[in-house]
């Protein structure tokens, strides 16, 4: 398996170009299943989760060609509503094949997701959303298997209340109710901006949705949708990961292809930290330059759902706390076992005490290289951060997490000065 090799203390400084949203895309490409005629996508990231996504679609059935960071879905040959188990193992967002498969074919057999290991992440309320919407679903030999009743073979406009803010949960029941008859109204919905990028892109395949982006998203269901083009949005975990390494590191770095939109909350808290972050408070940024102390304060985090701290942001300013000045207290609401990470900090010497979804941190003067192993991707990122700045090498296995969410990380960062190296297995 590969391994990441990282040698710490360079500042990182320079410019660097920000990917599309691997969270956006991901549903977004699975909304191609929605129409006959042909999606064109561009600012598509380059990562393997989105690598596995097209190949799931493809072999459903729907023609997929890619040149570059653009990607075009024709899905009018779509002959198998089936995700199997061997590619949705990995990624726990193919469930978001399910709704647009239901409405468009009556039917999906989708497997139960893998992806992180943070958590249990059922999908119950993806189904309870569905069958409030006339389908049925049964889970059989680790499948989902959906139909909607044979009378009118289109799902119901229905009021959906989730009991969480669940984002994929969202997603696929706004794409469900996109060709369903009547309106939907979805309450408690996620706010996340990934929801607001799918939503646009469904208005524009002729879609009738409002709402997007407040927690009451209403769809009038339509007959078809049709051809389209879409720009992903940038990536705000990837734009925040980017700016917990140069703040860790008292680097002075430009990103670029990226905004300060959707990203407050983050900002705010490197601001906290001692950052200066040029013209912070426009959100028509087209780029964010971040200018880093020598050494960082200590900055406390909640996570909760959009607007407030994401928790994909909350393994990164666990890195950056470790070496921090002082102590900070980091909240984890959203998964219940999302602090793999603090095990292999504290092999490289960070000191932290975790108490159920609590973690209390006090910063210390140098990090340690050793030997640590990635356990999810946003975890892989806090080690890649904490390994830019400890004393010595530091090695990464099991980066196959890592691959699966960041476009090129390690030229990326390299870019910007980090001695980083893959030792390929
Ligand atoms: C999405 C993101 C992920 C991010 C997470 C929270 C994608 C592809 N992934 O994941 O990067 O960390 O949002 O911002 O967009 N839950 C249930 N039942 C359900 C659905 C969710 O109990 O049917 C629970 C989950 O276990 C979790 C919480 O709700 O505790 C939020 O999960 P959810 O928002 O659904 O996460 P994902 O959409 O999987």
């Amino acid at each position: 398996m590969d391994k990441l090799v990282i040698t710490g203390g360079p500042r990182l400084c320079g410019e660097v170009a920000i990917s599309g949203a691997k969270n956006a895309a991901l549903p977004i490409l699975c909304a191609s299943l929605l129409s006959a005629e042909p999606l064109i996508l561009s600012n598509v990231p380059d990562l393997n989760d989105i690598g596995t996504m097209l190949k799931l679609l493809a072999q459903m059935g729907v023609k997929v060609e890619r040149e570059g960071n653009q990607v075009t879905l024709d899905a009018s040959g779509l002959h198998s509503p089936l995700a199997p188990y061997e590619l949705v193992k990995t990624m726990r967002a193919s469930i978001l094949v399910l709704g647009p498969l239901l409405a468009r074919c009556g039917e999906a057999h989708v497997s139960l997701p893998g992806g992180c290991a943070i958590g249990a992440r059922p999908v119950d309320q993806h189904i309870k959303g569905l069958l409030a919407m006339g389908s049925e679903i049964a889970v059989e030999h680790g499948y989902v298997v959906a139909k909607i009743g044979a009378r009118t073979g289109k799902l119901k406009g229905a009021r959906l209340f989730t009991d969480m803010v669940t984002v994929t949960g969202t997603e696929n029941l706004m794409m469900a109710a996109c060709l369903a008859e009547g309106d939907t109204v979805i309450e408690n919905a996620a706010r996340e901006p990934e929801v607001v990028d799918l939503a646009q892109c469904l208005v524009s395949m002729g879609a009738q949705i409002s709402g997007a982006g407040t927690d009451v998203i209403r769809i009038r269901g339509v007959e078809r949708l049709h051809a389209a083009c879409h720009r992903i949005m940038p990536d705000r975990i990837e734009t925040g990961t980017f700016l917990c390494a140069a703040a860790a590191t008292g680097g002075d770095v430009r990103l670029t292809g990226t905004s300060t939109a959707y990203l407050d909350v983050v900002i705010d808290k490197l601001m906290d930290a001692g950052c200066e972050i040029v013209g912070a408070r426009s959100r028509s940024l087209e780029s964010i330059h971040l200018i880093a102390p020598p050494r960082l304060k200590a900055v406390s985090i909640r996570t909760s759902p959009y607007p407030a701290f994401p928790t994909d942001m909350q393994a990164q300013f666990m890195a950056i706390n470790a070496v921090a000045e002082g102590t900070a207290i980091i909240r984890e609401t959203i998964f219940e076992n999302r602090f793999m990470h603090a095990v292999e900090l504290q092999r490289l010497g960070a000191d932290i005490k975790i108490d159920g979804n609590t973690a209390v941190m006090k910063g210390v003067d140098r990090l340690q290289g050793a030997t640590v192993m990635a356990t999810d991707l946003r975890a892989s990122a806090s080690l890649v951060i904490a390994g830019l700045v400890a004393e010595g090498e530091t090695h990464i296995e099991r980066i196959y997490h890592l691959d699966r969410g960041y476009d090129h990380i390690e030229a990326k960062l390299t870019t910007l000065g980090a001695a980083i190296r893959r030792e390929r297995a």
